[in-house]
Formats: C-alpha cells, sequence, structure tokens
C-alpha cells in the first residue's frame, strides 16, 4: 500500500484551517465560561485565579527557595535574586519520584517531599536558617490565597490518596513539622504555567502568557480584573490577576469530539483518568508517543506498514515514547538512521525504508496536530489579551525537545490572531522553578514598598 494511499488512510488526524478556528471559537466560549462567577471551578475550564498580581520589575533581591513537582522531575531549588554572579544565581538538585510514591498515599508523598528538602538544605548547610520558599505545584489547585491552593484533581498519573480537597501547602507544612529537623516559611504556591510566566517576565515585560507543553498540558495569562466575574479578592492596583486556565481539560464535555479520533478514543479508554484532561491527550508528553502506538498498530493491522515484520512488539501500552517522536523527526527527509534505531530499540526486525517513511510521517502528522492545537489556544488567548506586542513564556519537554514544535506553532499561530497583533513564543528554562521563587520575591518587594 503507497504513501498515498496512507494519507488518505490517516486524514483525520490533520487539521483543516476551519477545524482550528472552530477550536478557537470553542475554547474562547469556554474560557469566558471558567471566568464566571456561576460556573467558575466548575465548568470544565476551571479559569483559577492564581492570587498573583505583580509581575516581577527586575529589582526583586534575597534568597529564596523553589520545590517544584508535577514535571518530568522533581526537583529543589535555591535562588538568589539580584546576585552580581550568575554562576551564583541558582543551585538545584533532582529527585527521584518513584511510581510507589506517585500511586501511593498522600502522607508518603509529602513525607518524601519534605525528606528531599531536608537533604537538599543539608548539603548547602543553609538548615538552619529560614528561607521563604515558593511551591510549585502543578496540578489543578483552586487557590484561596497565595499560600493556600485546593486539590481539585490528580492528573499526569498522580493518584496520591487523601489528598484531593486538601490544602497542598498545610500537607507540606505537617510533614516538615513532623520531622522537626528544618524549618520552612511557605510564602507562595503556585503552578508550573505560572511560574513560567513570572520567570520570562522578569527580563520581558511583555510577557502575559505562561504555556507548559510538557509531561501535561497547560496555560496561564494576565487577566484584568474587570473581566474575572469571579474574582473575590481586592480591587487595588493593579487590576489584573494570573488566571491559571487548566485548559488540558477543554473537551471534557464534548466539544472537542469533532477533532479527536478513534486513537484519542482509545488512549482515553486505557487511562487512569478515562474522560478527563481531553485537550491535554492530544497534545503532551504523557501521551503523544501513545497516540502513534495506537496509530501504527492500527496501520500494521491494516497491512499498510509492517508486513514482513512482526508488530507484536507495538502492542504493549506505554512502548512507544514521545521522545521517539522527536528523535524520529530530527533527521532530514529521507534519512532513516534515527527512525532505524528506535524501531530496533522497540525489538521490531525485517522493516523496509518505506516502512521507516510511514512510520516518520504518521510521527509528523500527530505532532503537527499537537502543536497546532497548542496553538490555537495560544492565538485565542492573544486575541483575547488583545495588546499590540504579546511575549509567551513556554516551557515543556515537548516544546523543548521536539524538533519543529516551536516553528509550526509559530506558523499556525501567526494565521490565528488579528491583524496588528505581534507576538513572540520565547524558552523559559527551568521556569517554574526560578518563577516560584520570584512569586516568593515579589510578595516580598510588594510587601516592603507597602510598609
Ligand atoms: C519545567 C519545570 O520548567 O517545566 C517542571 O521545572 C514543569 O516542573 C515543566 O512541570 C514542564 O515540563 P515537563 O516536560 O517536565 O513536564
Ligand atoms: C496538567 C496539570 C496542570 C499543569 C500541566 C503542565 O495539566 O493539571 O496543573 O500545569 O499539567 O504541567
Amino acid at each position: 500500500k503507497t504513501l498515498l494511499k496512507l494519507e488518505e488512510r490517516c486524514s483525520n488526524l490533520s487539521l483543516s484551517d476551519d477545524q482550528i478556528e472552530r477550536v478557537c471559537a470553542t475554547l474562547l466560549k469556554e474560557i469566558e465560561n471558567g471566568l464566571r462567577q456561576k460556573t467558575n471551578g466548575v465548568a470544565d475550564i476551571k479559569c483559577y485565579p492564581t492570587y498573583v498580581r505583580n509581575l516581577p520589575n527586575g529589582e526583586e533581591k534575597g534568597k529564596f527557595l523553589a520545590l517544584d513537582l508535577g514535571g518530568t522531575h522533581f526537583r529543589v531549588l535555591m535562588i538568589h535574586l539580584g546576585e552580581a554572579t550568575p554562576e551564583k544565581e541558582f543551585v538545584s538538585r533532582i529527585f527521584a519520584m518513584p511510581t510507589r510514591i506517585i500511586t501511593g498515599s498522600g502522607e508518603s508523598l509529602f513525607d518524601h517531599i519534605a525528606e528531599c528538602l531536608a537533604l537538599f538544605l543539608k548539603e548547602y548547610k543553609v538548615d538552619k536558617e529560614v528561607i521563604p520558599l515558593g511551591f510549585t505545584f502543578s496540578f489543578p489547585c483552586r487557590q484561596e490565597g497565595l499560600t493556600k491552593a485546593r486539590l481539585v484533581q490528580w492528573t499526569k498519573g498522580f493518584t496520591c490518596a487523601n489528598v484531593e480537597g486538601e490544602d497542598v501547602v498545610e500537607l507540606l507544612r505537617r510533614a516538615i513539622h513532623k520531622r522537626g529537623d528544618v524549618m520552612i516559611e511557605v510564602v507562595a504556591v503556585l503552578n508550573d504555567t505560572t511560574g513560567t510566566l513570572m520567570a520570562c517576565a522578569y527580563k520581558q515585560p511583555a510577557c502575559r502568557i505562561g504555556l507548559i507543553v510538557g509531561t501535561g498540558l497547560n496555560a496561564c495569562y494576565v487577566e484584568k480584573l474587570e473581566n474575572i466575574e469571579c474574582w473575590d479578592g481586592d480591587f487595588d492596583d493593579p487590576k489584573q490577576c494570573i488566571i491559571n486556565t487548566e485548559w488540558g481539560a477543554f473537551g471534557d464535555n464534548g466539544c472537542l469530539d469533532f477533532v479527536r479520533t478513534e486513537y484519542d478514543k482509545a488512549l482515553d479508554d486505557a487511562s487512569l483518568n478515562r474522560g478527563r484532561q481531553l485537550y491535554e491527550k492530544m497534545v503532551s508528553g504523557m501521551y503523544m508517543g501513545e497516540i502513534v502506538r495506537h496509530v501504527l498498530v492500527s496501520l500494521a493491522k491494516e497491512g499498510f506498514i509492517l508486513n514482513g515484520s512482526s508488530y507484536r512488539h507495538l502492542l504493549k501500552p506505554g512502548k512507544f515514547l514521545t521522545k521517539y517522536i522527536s528523535k524520529i523527526e530530527d533527521s532530514p527527509e529521507g534519512d532513516f538512521t534515527n527512525c532505524k534505531c528506535v524501531l530496533e530499540k522497540l525489538g521490531l526486525m525485517n522493516f523496509t525504508p518505506e516502512d521507516c517513511a510511514k512510520i516518520r510521517y504518521v510521527c509528523q502528522l500527530v505532532s503537527q496536530r499537537a502543536a497546532f492545537m497548542a496553538a490555537a489556544g495560544v492565538a485565542t488567548l492573544i486575541n483575547k489579551i488583545n495588546e499590540k506586542h504579546v511575549v509567551v513564556a513556554v516551557d515543556g519537554s515537548v516544546y523543548r525537545f521536539h524538533p519543529h514544535f516551536h516553528n509550526l506553532m509559530v506558523q499556525k499561530i501567526n494565521q490565528l490572531i488579528n491583524p496588528g497583533l505581534t507576538f513572540e513564543l520565547m524558552l523559559s528554562k527551568d521556569g517554574s522553578g526560578r518563577g516560584a521563587a520570584l512569586v516568593a520575591a515579589v510578595a516580598a518587594r510588594v510587601e516592603r514598598e507597602e510598609t
């Protein structure tokens, strides 16, 4: 079966301009719904106010700690803002987060976090100091203030018991207190998107959006208080607040079904959170490889690919990692060295160069669809914010490591934004850790300025 027939067979994985415009229009409606008083936190797109209202102005100073949980790695960081020598600015350590902890009890999760923090503080000999700490906790939380965040629902494979509905700052404080060997002052809790936005805004005053395309998918943006009907804080200046959209759940009410395919449905059916995070499941790193695997298995069954080679190696869920997509696409057209390497790693044999061309084609379709879906989201926010120039801070493994994701997004956003508006997508590397320190620092600066 030829490449042409394959294109026809896979046509449901390419999005037409009309479909993408419909995605944008639907998303805007859903975000507006989330901001409403009556539906805030109930609508699919939750639009949680973060209580982060002041952006950094570059004058923040001091030593801060950050915990960063929810991405590929769990990290503890110590940051010196305003430090003259950049190499002294930042120390961080990655700690393992074993599956038994991710799927165990809430108590052991927070005990583990507290233990890592204590080890870090002792390693850097600051365990006798009380350093302000920002806690990046990258899951959907309803915030009740800058230091209070109730987990609404786990995402991205975490399932720790007895945490949903609880204030995660309190759970962290309790676990630290129980140890009794370190002291900590948690001054802010935030989402990774907020951290990413803040870290970028430190250098780029036009930054208004923070986007993560990593293990999960989410965005936050700066919204005017007058547009946040559900706002329950005061109306002092600045009359704005960062909104954590939690738009990974876009589509959970069926409004994205017009672009979802049988592969998306199969993936969702087998997931730990069935029926939830449907937009996230089309775009993010935790799922993209699995979509490709579903497509490949179904093509192999129909005889489109891997005729001479057994495809049984592709039958195991989770076998095709998202990083393989980046690797396969990261070689010139017609050069299958990387593709061969991936297929051999998967245990496939006797595949032909034509198989490689077709598998690469499938990877391109799936990653392009993801990039266009993410672009639709960003363009919707840029149009909503409607400022002449907006910088979008971006982080996450898919955005960082896929060789074409950035360019595909830029191309599509350009097509979708209103005339006269301009934008830049800017990598905010490790932003959520740095951002946690900045949220803490800005809170400290504003307090200083007010007294
Ligand atoms: C990084 C953060 O900046 O981006 C992570 O430090 C965050 O904690 C992440 O969640 C998103 O990327 P990934 O691919 O690790 O989920
Ligand atoms: C998931 C989480 C969200 C986070 C995103 C990116 O969607 O629910 O809070 O920002 O992943 O890490």
